[in-house]
Formats: structure tokens, C-alpha cells, sequence
């Protein structure tokens, strides 16, 4: 059975000082969960604030995703191996493959058999994908197996709700991973939103993660800000109503941010 834990801080963006500072104001207000990558740049800062927070490696639950050029066979492991030394640790909780980018000379199976191996060496207590489509995530679990899979990580928010891939993912039993769940931001100037925020004295930031949340999913937001970091993580606190929840599912509008060529699929 897979883990995923539900409330997490993102640190894409964040290097040097803004990784660190962000990173250990998280830990301190309560968060246990980090997601990083081996392209952000930040892994080697994610693991001085962490070793310097003191918070036990137990107690912690630490993503990585390998990029692009480390998915031949030969690559993999050894990536996941100096990823591992910045981050000061021996293990990762959960290591995704960061976007199928099709067509990088290196197939499908072999990287998915390659991160497979790399969980069986006990680097990554868990194995994943990210930005993969319905058909990606099929061809995926032909290489190892459903249950190997424990999320899919994906944009996902109120303007971008993904209810086909969502569905299916549902129905194979892999949690969802909500990134940019505020949207960068985007979502936190919508009318609906803020609406149904005074009505529970929330802000809207709390409102996008609740609706996230009720509908399942992990989420794993981004703040340079202590005080976002801490009231993000309030959240957890605010129940949406049945009518909050059908206001904010006619909010959707296909609005994808993040779609870079050469990386990214066919979306569903
Ligand atoms: N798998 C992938 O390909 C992929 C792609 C993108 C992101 N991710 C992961 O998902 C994480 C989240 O995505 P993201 O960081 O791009 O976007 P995000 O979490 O949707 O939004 C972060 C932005 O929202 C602002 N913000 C956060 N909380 C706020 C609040 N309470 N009030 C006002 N503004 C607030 C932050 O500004 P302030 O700093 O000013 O608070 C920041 O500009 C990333 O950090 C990364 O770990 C994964």
C-alpha cells in the first residue's frame, strides 16, 4: 500500500538562502513532508535546512524526481545515489520520474525498470511518476506493476481539474499529487473563491488546498513566506460544504501553466 503523506512544501523556484529559509520556516510551523527535484538546483540546500532543523529523518517524508538526462539505465541509480548525499540522507521516501519526455532517446520501460531497481536497492522507500498522461500512466504500470506505483504528480487545480486522468488514476488505486494547486498564484485573485473564503473565514489559498484535499488528493504548495507556510498549512482545519465544492467544480477552464515541449505529453 502506498503513502503518500496529504500536506507537503514545494520548493521549486527556491535555491541558496530562499531554499533554505523556506524549507526550515516549513519544518518549524509543522510540515513533514518536502518536495524537491534534481533540476531545482535546491536538494543539496533542502538537506542543510533539514540536517540543521533537527527534525528526525523518521519523521520525515523527503521527494526527489530525476531529471531528463539521468534516465538511461546506467544513470538512474547513480543520480539517485548523489542526490541522496546533498540531501544528507541514505534514503528518500518517494522518487518520481519528472516528466515522460517523449522522444529523449531513453524509453519508457527502461527508466520505470531502472527507478524500480534503484527502490529495490532501498534508495526510495517509494517509486512514482509525474506529468505522465492516462496512456503514459498505462504504459507505466505495464513495466512494473500497479502497485509499484504509488502517485502521479500533476498539475492540478480549481482552473485545471483533470477529471479524466484524476478518474483514472482513481480507479487504479495511485494517489494524486496536486502541484500548483494555487496555480502560482493565479487562483488567489478568483471572485468564487474569495467568496466562499469570507464565508468560512478562511483565505482563499486555505480554500484552493481544502478543495484539493476533500477530493482526495496530496498537495504541496510554495511559500517564501512563513506566514503563508503556516496558514497554507491550516487547511487541513477547513470543511467545504457540498455547494462550496460545486462552486468551485464549475471554476474549471482546461487553465494549465505548465506545459514545456520536448517534456511534456499529449494531456488528456
Ligand atoms: N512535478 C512537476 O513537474 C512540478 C511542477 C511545478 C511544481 N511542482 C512542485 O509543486 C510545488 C508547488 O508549486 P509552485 O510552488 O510552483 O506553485 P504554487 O504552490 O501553486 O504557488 C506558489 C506561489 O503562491 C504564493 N503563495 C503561496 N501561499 C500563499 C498564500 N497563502 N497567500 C498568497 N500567496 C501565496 C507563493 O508566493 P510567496 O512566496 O510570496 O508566498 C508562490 O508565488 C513546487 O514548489 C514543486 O515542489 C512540481
Amino acid at each position: 500500500m502506498s503513502h503518500i503523506p496529504s500536506f507537503g512544501a514545494g520548493t521549486f523556484r527556491l535555491t541558496g538562502q530562499a531554499a533554505i529559509d523556506s524549507v526550515r520556516n516549513a519544518l518549524d510551523v509543522g510540515y513533514r513532508a518536502v518536495d524537491t527535484a534534481q533540476i531545482y538546483g535546491n536538494e543539496a540546500d533542502v538537506g542543510q535546512a533539514i540536517s540543521e532543523s533537527g527534525v528526525k529523518r523518521a519523521d520525515l517524508f523527503l521527494t526527489t524526481k530525476i531529471w531528463t538526462e539521468n534516465y538511461a539505465r546506467t544513470r538512474l541509480v547513480p543520480s539517485l545515489r548523489e542526490s541522496l548525499e546533498r540531501l544528507r540522507t541514505d534514503y528518500v521516501d518517494l522518487t518520481l520520474i519528472h516528466w515522460p519526455a517523449p522522444g529523449n532517446g531513453v524509453e519508457l520501460p527502461e527508466y520505470m525498470e531502472a527507478l524500480a531497481e534503484a527502490k529495490a536497492l532501498g534508495l526510495t522507500r517509494q517509486i512514482g511518476i509525474s506529468n505522465f498522461n492516462i496512456e503514459l500512466t498505462r504504459q507505466a504500470i505495464a513495466a512494473v506493476g500497479k502497485n509499484e506505483i504509488a502517485t502521479n504528480q500533476i498539475e492540478l487545480s480549481p482552473y485545471l481539474q483533470n477529471h479524466e486522468l484524476t478518474a483514472f488514476l482513481k480507479q487504479q488505486g495511485i494517489a494524486v499529487t496536486s502541484y500548483m494547486t494555487l496555480a502560482y498564484g493565479k487562483v488567489l485573485k478568483d471572485p468564487v473563491l474569495a467568496k466562499v473564503a469570507s464565508k468560512h473565514q478562511a483565505t482563499v489559498a486555505q480554500v484552493a488546498l481544502a478543495w484539493a484535499l476533500q477530493l482526495g488528493y496530496a498537495v504541496i504548495p510554495s511559500s517564501t513566506k512563513r506566514e503563508n507556510l503556516a496558514s497554507n498549512l491550516l487547511a487541513r482545519d477547513l470543511t467545504l460544504d457540498a455547494e462550496d465544492m460545486s462552486l468551485i467544480a464549475a471554476l474549471e477552464r482546461n487553465g494549465r501553466e505548465v506545459s514545456p515541449p520536448g517534456l511534456a505529453p499529449a494531456w488528456d
